[in-house]
């Protein structure tokens, strides 16, 4: 970094525990700077982040995000530019666009969602990440992906197996041998259904994954994106329910609105994407030379654009901190924007539309458990309620 450069030293401990503040600083005081802690950029204002998502003749994907490279294989769909990018997305999105979605999700959703909101009924007392978020998204999820006969606790193991090498920035072998035996266990499970497919195709994704663009690709190409979907797909749509949760138990005159109007649950969750954003950056590199907000960015910088805080940037919400159903405009950047925008983007919000649905048509009278103390939410590039403790009747 060159020495006429300010940078901005964070307490990444304190940022875990709440970001917010600190994000609020570097918008009004440094809006693109550098972070020794990370060795990144930050770029902190909705308007910057923006621009770096949207200007593909200055931005593409970094050349420096090896552990995801590590840990699922090249060529892979986060970190692929051009036509290789857009040959990997042509796989995913047959079956994640909305008018396909809108033809299936329901059949795929509801009678998990029904089950899993019905035993939280009838026992009482739950913790809804462990109980009904997580082993929905795995379940749905794993169906999605012709992984349905795992079930949900090798399902919920593998993906968290998968993220000790995704989320492993420190290089550690160990973290990274635990996710290469879950990549070796899940290959050993989809290689007979790729065999299959080969022969007969059906609707599926992998079916689509396997023969987007003519003759069946080589399982190097399917694997890495595979891997992608199956470990982000799963994880973050419990973070965005469970902040959802979240805001309407902590704001209980909303959650009796959207009691009364389950209409309203679609922008609940819109709401609960903007409020904490599940993954809070977007991370990219200049491919020249470049100038964002007046700052010089050297070519290959590794700049991350924090949607967390653009999300809460106050030139353009009112009270960005609040969770505030009501709020107009409430358009977020959780789901990315640009090239990279979440290939699962209406999937997960379906998914999350149904799973609130039939949790709050079930349990109307859920509610936080008062003994348990304040939820706590943690996390800076991942960030959601580590645990929501709540009664139901
Ligand atoms: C609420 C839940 C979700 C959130 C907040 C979320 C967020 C994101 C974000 C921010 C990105 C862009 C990363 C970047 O720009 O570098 C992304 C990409 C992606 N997401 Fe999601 N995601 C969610 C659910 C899903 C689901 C359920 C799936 C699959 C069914 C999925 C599949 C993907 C894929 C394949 C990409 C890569 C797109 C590309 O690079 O072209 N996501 N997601």
């Amino acid at each position: 970094m060159p020495a006429d450069i300010a940078a901005f030293s964070l307490d990444l401990e304190q940022m875990a525990i709440d970001p917010y503040p600190t994000y609020r600083e570097m918008r009004a005081v440094a809006p693109v700077a550098f972070v020794p802690e990370l060795g990144v950029w930050m770029v902190t204002r909705w308007d910057d982040v923006e621009a770096v998502a949207t200007d593909r003749d200055t931005w593409g994907s970094p050349a420096g995000l090896d552990r995801l490279d590590r840990t699922f294989g090249e060529p892979n769909i986060l970190t692929a530019d051009g036509d290789v990018h857009a040959s990997l997305r042509l796989g995913i999105d047959k079956r994640l666009r909305p008018r396909a979605v809108g033809g299936y999700v329901d059949d795929l959703v509801r009678p998990t969602a029904r089950r899993l909101a019905e035993r939280l009924r009838d026992g009482g007392e739950a913790e809804l990440v462990a109980e009904y978020l997580e082993p929905l998204s795995v379940l749905v999820l794993g169906e999605l992906l012709s992984l349905g006969d795992l079930g949900a606790d090798a399902l919920r193991r593998l993906f968290k197996e998968l993220q000790q090498g995704s989320g492993n920035t420190t290089g550690d072998p160990t973290r990274f041998a635990v996710s290469d035996g879950a990549v070796a266990e899940i290959m050993a499970h989809v290689d007979p259904i790729l065999d299959r497919l080969e022969e007969e195709p059906d609707g599926s994704l992998l079916a689509h994954m396997l023969h987007a663009g003519g003759a069946p690709r080589p399982r190097s190409e399917i694997y890495p994106s595979f891997l992608i979907v199956m470990s982000g797909g799963m994880r973050e749509p419990v973070h965005a329910g469970a902040t959802t949760l979240l805001g309407l138990l902590t704001n209980p005159d909303q959650l009796e609105q959207v009691i009364t109007d389950p209409k309203l649950i679609t922008r609940a969750i819109v709401e609960g994407l903007r409020w904490i954003a599940p993954i809070a950056q977007a991370v990219r590199s200049p491919v020249t030379d470049a100038e964002l907000a007046g700052v010089p960015l050297p070519a290959g910088a590794m700049v991350h654009a924090v949607v967390a805080s653009a999300n809460r940037d106050e030139r353009r919400f009112q009270r960005p901190d609040e969770y505030d159903l009501a709020r107009s405009p409430n358009a977020h950047l959780s789901f990315g924007h640009g090239r990279h925008f979440c290939a699962g983007n209406f999937f997960a919000r379906q998914m999350l539309r149904i799973g609130l649905e039939e949790l709050l048509h079930a349990v109307p009278a859920l509610r936080l458990d008062p003994e348990a103390g304040e939820p706590r939410v943690h996390g800076l590039m991942f960030r959601a309620p580590v645990e929501l403790r709540v009664r139901c009747r």
